[in-house]
């Protein structure tokens, strides 16, 4: 077999079973470098406060533009979303494309790999901040 072929089965083989293994310590810390795109404008974590964006504890399983004492935008209250990882994930992407009118202002993630390693990192805290 051809080695460039071979490289194909392989990866082939690879990404499925990449997709299902659980977040490790490694996805989380590149999560966490990730993380410094959104520090400008959101916390996290204990007393994580409302900057320029609401605090993102607890996002996963969360209603978009439910935070307390948070003033959204029209568009983002009203989108019927719930924030589970392949909506957000699409959301990261493209926040205008998936929520426009949205005043989030943010040109988007586009590396997958990079948005898993996000996600992981957010899905470590709890709705009152602490880590799970
Ligand atoms: C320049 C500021 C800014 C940056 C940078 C930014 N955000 Fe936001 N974000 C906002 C604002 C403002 C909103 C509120 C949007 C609205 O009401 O339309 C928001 C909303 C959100 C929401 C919806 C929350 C909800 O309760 O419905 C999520 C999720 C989110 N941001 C995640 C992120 C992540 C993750 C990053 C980093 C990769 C990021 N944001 C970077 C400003 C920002």
């Amino acid at each position: 077999m051809h080695a460039l072929a071979r490289l194909a089965l392989l990866s082939a083989l690879i990404s499925p079973a990449l997709a299902v293994l659980p977040a490790s310590a490694q996805d989380i810390a590149a999560g966490e470098r990730s993380w410094n795109k959104c520090r400008a404008c959101h916390q996290i974590g204990e007393g994580a406060k409302n900057l320029v964006g609401p605090q993102l504890n607890g996002l996963i399983g969360r209603h978009s533009g439910s935070v307390e004492g948070y003033s959204y935008s029209a568009a983002n209250k009203s989108s019927g979303i719930t924030w589970d990882e392949a909506v957000f994930a699409e959301y990261i992407k493209d926040p205008k494309a998936k929520i426009p009118g949205t005043k989030m202002i943010f040109p988007g993630i586009k590396n997958d790999k990079e948005i898993l390693d996000l996600t992981a990192f957010l899905k470590q805290y709890d709705k009152d901040g602490k880590k799970l």
